[in-house]
């Protein structure tokens, strides 16, 4: 739809396992831009990505959620990942039985396997299933690579640097920079919605817009930088509002 954001949230609830544990979320993600996700453990960040992208067990229950201006309650997973949005999940289950060449055989992507894999250091993975027997930080590198294989448009990270070692974080960065740099098949920027605890994709993505949310609800949304070093500062407290 000509003008619609990239991804829009109007009041949104989600389901987990059939408890609600997100309400009342508004996010407006414009095409080409890049917002982070804040929020203390347990507060709902990944159950809100997951059922944006579908995955089982998670449900958008009321409010609208539209992707590039679709109502996205008509996509199924599959769906939504052709309709442009991807996911570099915090938790990826393994997939026995498929293996990395299959996959990016089965998406066409051969040929970004080939280029990225060196980057983020999963040379020689071609052979084995998707993240079986993978390291935790193994994991998330395919994660990332993922996605080059198939090219979203709309880009969901779930805490990308969780378990990576030191080394392999630059890595994991430059390759979101690269990623998100891209414009994706559609000729159209590439936008993004990223969870982080420590802050580190700051440092190499140009992030606008910052959300923190707690208990379910986004409290408060403001600058990026501007919201970590609050946190960092003063913890998950909302900027601006008088302490109790
Ligand atoms: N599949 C599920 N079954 C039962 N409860 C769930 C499920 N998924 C999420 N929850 C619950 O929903 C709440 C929010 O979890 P969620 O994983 O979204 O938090 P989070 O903000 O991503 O936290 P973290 O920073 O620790 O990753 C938690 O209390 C969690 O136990
Ligand atoms: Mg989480």
């Amino acid at each position: 739809m000509a003008g619609a954001s990239a991804l829009s949230l109007q009041g949104v609830e989600v389901a987990a396992a059939g408890r609600t544990v997100c309400r009342g979320v508004d996010l407006d993600l414009p095409h080409g831009e890049i917002h982070v996700l804040f929020g203390p453990n347990g507060s709902g960040k990944s159950s809100l990505l997951s059922a944006i992208m579908g995955l089982p067990g998670y449900e958008l229950t009321a409010g609208r959620a539209l992707l590039d201006g679709t109502d996205l309650t008509e996509l199924d997973l599959a769906g939504r990942a052709r309709a442009g949005l991807g996911i570099a999940y915090q938790r990826p289950p393994a997939i026995n039985g498929v293996s990395i060449a299959a996959l990016a055989e089965s998406l066409g992507a051969t040929g970004h396997l080939r280029e990225e894999e060196a980057a983020l250091d999963l040379v020689n993975f071609e052979s084995r299933d998707v993240n079986s027997g993978f390291s935790g930080g193994e994991i998330k590198r395919w994660e990332i690579l993922k996605l080059f294989l198939q090219q979203p448009e709309v880009c969901l990270f779930d805490e990308p640097e969780s378990g990576v070692d030191l080394e392999h974080i630059a890595a994991v960065g430059a390759a979101i920079e690269r990623l998100l740099a891209q414009p994706a098949p559609s000729g159209r920027p590439r936008s993004a919605l990223i969870i982080t605890h420590t802050g580190f994709i700051l440092d190499y993505v140009k992030a606008t817009t910052g959300h923190m949310m707690i208990d379910g609800h986004i409290v408060y949304s403001g600058p990026a930088a501007e919201l970590f070093d609050h946190i960092r500062n003063h913890g998950y407290s909302v900027p601006g509002a008088s302490a109790a």
